[in-house]
């Protein structure tokens, strides 16, 4: 298939940026290319210039395409390993420190699978320092650019197989079962605040965060995005202490290293400095 050359592709993108919303200049174009192909050979159709008829003439593609474009995959305790390194090391020191009023931003939660572990994370902290009434004193910010993904976030209702990689007492205590799914408890859902960011172009709903959890989302950024974006989490965290937490195949690069130490290397756990 040769979808048609970069003027067709230039075209299509900006049609789509507008419509949407999105700043898809700022999106590797390689990892673009591949996801409109996707929707492309959904809908039959071999060019860009075809497709952007096909958008024009159906919107209600739209929504499809948007799914493609921003990958929606999460689970709870994704990556077991980087939250026990937060439970074991990190996270007790920020919780004892601020008595409970720790605030977190989970940047990119996707359907909330992310922040509600973050809040069963802290659920387990506060019993295990028998501090059961701190627990109400975290808040935990969820941000998403993807609306659908954000209602998915409030209902907080997951199907039992999103459950598969995090402890037992994960599901069973912190959740109740609805139908077939399960839903997170009120007093966890209160410590949630589901909001509309955009990384790419929204300031943070705040300037002072103690934990900012941002994993598998800057992956999909060009590098000028990802070291911007980076800047803005460390103008957030308060030096000496905030903490910043990557996906796995995530790193800092660049003069905003300076900014940080490294925790936990492989779990890519940094520590703001001064
Ligand atoms: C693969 S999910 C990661 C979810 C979760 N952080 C995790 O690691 O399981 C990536 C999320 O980033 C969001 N995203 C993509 N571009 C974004 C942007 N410009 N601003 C905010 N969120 C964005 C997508 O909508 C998606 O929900």
């Amino acid at each position: 298939m040769n979808p048609g050359d970069d003027a067709s592709f230039q075209s299509l993108t900006q049609q789509i940026s507008d419509v949407e919303g999105l700043a898809l200049h700022a999106y590797k174009e390689k990892c673009l290319r591949r996801r409109i192909a996707v929707r492309m050979r959904a809908r039959g159709v071999h060019t860009y210039q075809d497709y952007q008829s096909l958008l024009q003439q159906h919107p209600e593609e739209y929504p499809k395409l948007r799914d493609s474009l921003t990958i929606n995959v999460t689970k709870f305790y994704r990556n077991a390993a980087t939250w026990e390194s937060l439970a074991d090391s990190v996270l007790p020191e920020l919780f004892q420190a601020r008595e409970g009023r720790v605030r977190v931003w989970s940047a990119g939660c996707a359907s909330g699978e992310e922040p509600y572990t973050l809040a069963m994370v802290f659920a387990d902290l506060a019993d295990r320092l028998a501090r059961r009434k701190w627990l109400n004193r975290v808040t935990i910010d969820a941000t998403d650019i993807d609306r659908q993904c954000m209602a998915r976030a409030e209902a907080a209702r997951y199907r039992p197989t999103v459950f598969e990689e995090a402890p037992d007492h994960f599901r069973e205590e912190y959740c109740v079962p609805v139908d077939d799914e399960y839903q997170v408890i009120p007093r966890l859902r209160a410590l949630v605040q589901v909001r509309h960011v955009d990384l790419m172009r929204d300031p943070p709903l705040t300037s002072e965060y103690d934990l900012v959890v941002c994993r598998n989302v800057v992956i999909y950024f060009d590098r000028p995005t990802q070291e911007q974006l980076y800047q803005t989490f460390a103008d957030v965290l308060p030096e000496e202490k905030g903490v910043l937490v990557l996906g796995k195949v995530e790193t800092l690069f660049g003069p905003v290293q300076k900014r940080f130490t490294l925790l936990d290397v492989r779990e890519r756990i940094y520590r703001r400095c001064a």
